[in-house]
């Protein structure tokens, strides 16, 4: 990229704005020159092309593979989206079935309508203090494994997103005694591979494929991620490949591409694993200041599972998490991750130093000790139900099934056609497919209609 940058080139193709010379000038002053000179797609400038991968860009996915500890690894557009709209596309048919935990991200959802398979719905442990679900149990994998045939998958989400993480080594062992490949999302764990403070990375574990976020946490741009296959995996990369290519742009930003290229080097290197060393130890440092503000509580790891020490979620006794939120927000100019209604997830980032920290819980030590009202409680927002879902229709049957938007109050006992589930994080309130009830009104507070299955 850089050699290309450096011997510019008459340019008669796309993209259009040709190195950024037809470009807003107010935008071009913001983003900068340079970025939009090197905003070209794959096939131009000898870098290559992403499907199939060649020159440059398979040299960088190549690169990744070593460094994760990988068979091979795809470069990702669109984001971990993408990788998992591959795996429901290439690795699973209509009728089959994928056994999948109730608190998948909505891509994996949006996987398994493409291609028809139907979810067996695994639900985790409800940590219910803090209204998150938990761990994923060994023993509810197996069930579902003994219970079923025909079972094309077991594809489960670790860490969930508040950074509680399962024994994946468990499960592995019981999808390879059942011969049932085995996909971990592990969209939020891509710097596990890099630092032994961090949890074991599902790539050395007997997962088969994985997913990587590496825009959320591992430093590159925003939509980049990876998804690798491991070593010794029941799945063949070039069907996984094949469907990429589908899904996939035809048009990949080489900026994207080369910032994951980038994140790559940097987290393979000395000053790499000196940031990712920085963050676990600014983490710790946090949690250990948090530990002596009596009324505010953080996640710890508990009986049953572990929990990623970067991924810090707090409440405070009092306090809903949105109004925390904007009380970090607007007195302190503090940007968390996110809000529930019980708490807020705080994210120990790369490059976050530790004045940032000292700031930080300065500034919750401050909020714990004020007498704040909490307009939030009186309203009673709910953030995610930890229901049992109640299924009445195959996913894809009822997601294509002719629909009718109704009053939400009108819904319930109809069964939902629609995905919903806003993010962060992801994860479906309703399913299409399944029954709408009473339990579910308490989080659909910004819905005023439902779209549901028409019934003859
Ligand atoms: C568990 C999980 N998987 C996949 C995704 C999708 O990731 P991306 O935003 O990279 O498309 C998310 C996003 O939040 C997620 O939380």
């Amino acid at each position: 990229m850089k050699s290309a940058y450096a011997n510019p080139t008459y340019q008669f193709h796309i993209p259009g704005h040709t190195k950024g010379k037809a470009v807003y000038k107010e935008f071009k002053k913001l983003i900068g020159e340079k970025a939009l000179s090197i905003d070209t797609t794959d096939e131009f400038d000898n870098l290559g092309t992403l499907h199939p991968a060649t020159g440059p860009i398979a040299e960088a996915q190549e690169l990744a593979s070593k460094a994760f500890g990988a068979e091979k690894t795809f470069f990702l557009l669109n984001g971990s989206t993408a990788g998992n709209l591959a795996i429901g596309m290439a690795l699973t048919k209509k009728g089959q079935k994928v056994i999948i935990n109730r608190n998948c991200h909505r891509s994996a959802l949006t996987g398994l309508m493409i291609s028809g398979a139907e979810p067996v719905w695994v639900c985790p442990s409800r940590i219910e203090d803090w209204s998150v679900w938990g761990n994923i149990e060994v023993s509810k994998i197996e069930q579902a494994l003994k219970e079923n045939d025909n079972v094309g998958l077991v594809w489960i989400t670790n860490p969930t997103y508040e950074g509680v993480v399962s024994d994946i080594k468990a499960i592995s062992e019981v999808c390879k005694k059942y011969n049932v490949p085995l996909i971990v999302d592990e969209a939020h764990g891509c710097l596990w591979n890099f630092n032994s403070h961090l949890p074991e990375t599902a790539l050395k574990l007997g997962a088969d494929a994985v997913v990587h976020s590496l825009h959320k946490t591992g430093g590159s741009m925003s939509q980049s991620s990876m998804l690798h296959i491991a070593k010794n995996s029941k799945i063949n990369p070039d069907t996984v490949e094949k469907a990429l290519k589908l899904l996939h742009t035809t048009s990949p930003s080489l900026i994207l591409l080369g910032s994951l290229d980038a994140s790559r080097a940097v987290l393979q290197s000395q000053s790499g694993q000196k940031l990712i060393d920085r963050a676990v130890k600014n983490a710790k440092y946090l949690r250990k200041r948090l530990d002596n503000i009596p009324n505010l509580h953080q996640l710890k790891p508990s009986f049953g599972y572990m929990t990623d020490v970067t991924k810090v979620f707090i409440k405070i006794d009092g306090l809903s998490g949105k109004r925390l939120e904007s009380i970090l927000e607007i007195d302190f100019g503090i940007e968390v991750e996110s809000a529930s209604d019980i708490g807020v997830l705080i994210l120990c980032n790369l490059g976050n130093k530790r004045s940032d920290f000292v700031y930080l819980a300065d500034a919750l030590e401050k909020i714990a000790n004020a007498d704040h009202k909490d307009i939030y409680y009186l309203e009673n927002r709910k953030h995610m139900p930890m229901l049992e879902p109640i299924i009445k229709m195959s996913l894809r049957d009822a997601y294509y099934s002719e629909k009718e938007t109704i009053p939400k109050e009108h819904a319930i006992g109809r069964i939902s056609a629609e995905v919903i589930a806003e993010c962060p994080p992801g994860i479906s309130i309703l399913l299409p497919g399944e029954l709408i009830t009473e339990a579910h009104l308490p989080y659909l507070n910004d819905y005023k209609e439902l779209e549901v299955v028409k019934t003859l």
